[in-house]
């Protein structure tokens, strides 16, 4: 079992959806963690006795503070969870080159900085850990496969892989004892997911079950994913448990990317 008592995390967009669903995983396992949300993440932060700070993941500065913040209020940074994120599904004629980098900046933007200034935050005390410190970006079955009217955030979750790749090895090669790693999850119950599938009935001129009941058979188990099976697997790589690993892709989709 995973023991992170006397760690701190950090959860980008912790507020709600997967983010609140790894800080209470995290949190369960002994951590000390900070929610950040764009929006407000104070009751999520509340009920797992963390502490919650305004920080949109678009902005330098409010990475710098953000990390200020968990430096003051728990003594340290010892895991990182690259977490927030937008969706849309629009073909690729009806996207605006605007439309096309707001997208790449929460998604691609967000998780540079974090690595950016995550890294020598965590740095600082990462020795003294077994497993080292911790950077667990999440990307998406998007950023394995391609699929028709996502091309946005295909690009975004792509760029997420690599960056991860890169980072892992950046850090390994400085002898820095961070390891980072992506998360692939496929398509997951939350208000991402209830907003895409709002829109897909419309569009298909379906009933909104309909639509969830395909989003389900497109996972060979059968069903959609929920918040705990991608938090077990971003609490898996934040401790020591995965003390071998690192650049690796978890990838978390009930099947749907193995054929
Ligand atoms: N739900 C899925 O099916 C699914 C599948 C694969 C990957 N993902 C990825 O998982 C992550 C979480 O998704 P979710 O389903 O929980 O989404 P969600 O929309 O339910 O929650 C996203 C959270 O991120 C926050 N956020 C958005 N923009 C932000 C910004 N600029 N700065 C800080 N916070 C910001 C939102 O306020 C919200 O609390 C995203 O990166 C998403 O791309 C989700």
């Amino acid at each position: 079992m995973t023991n992170l008592e006397g760690r701190v995390a950090l959860v980008t967009g912790g507020a709600r959806g997967l983010g609140a669903a790894a800080a209470r995983a995290l949190a369960g396992a002994g951590a000390k963690v900070v929610v950040s949300d764009i929006g407000d993440g104070a009751e999520t932060a509340k009920s797992i006795d963390g502490a919650y700070v305004k920080h949109d993941v678009t902005s330098e500065a409010d990475w710098v503070a953000a990390i200020d913040f968990t430096a003051r209020t728990f003594g340290g940074l010892d895991i990182l969870v690259n977490n927030a994120g937008v969706f849309y599904v629009r073909p690729i004629a009806m996207t605006s080159l605007e439309d096309f980098k707001k997208m790449q900046a929460v998604n691609v933007d967000g998780v540079f900085l974090g690595l950016k200034y995550g890294i020598p935050a965590i740095a600082q005390r990462s020795q003294k850990w077994d497993g080292g410190g911790s950077i667990v970006n999440i990307s998406s079955v998007a950023g394995l496969v391609g699929s028709a009217n996502t091309v946005a955030y295909n690009a975004s979750k792509g760029a997420v892989r690599l960056m991860t790749k890169g980072a892992a090895l950046e850090c390994a090669e400085q002898k820095l004892k961070i390891r980072v790693n992506s998360v692939h999850p496929g398509i997951i119950d939350t208000d991402m997911m209830q907003g895409a599938v709002n829109l897909m009935s419309k569009v298909a001129g379906t009933d909104v079950e309909t639509e969830r009941a395909r989003m389900a058979r497109r996972h060979p188990l059968g069903r959609v994913g929920r918040d705990t099976d991608i938090a077990n697997a971003v609490l898996f790589l934040a401790g020591d448990t995965a003390a071998f690993m690192t650049g690796s892709e978890v990838v978390v989709d009930g099947g749907m990317t193995a054929n």
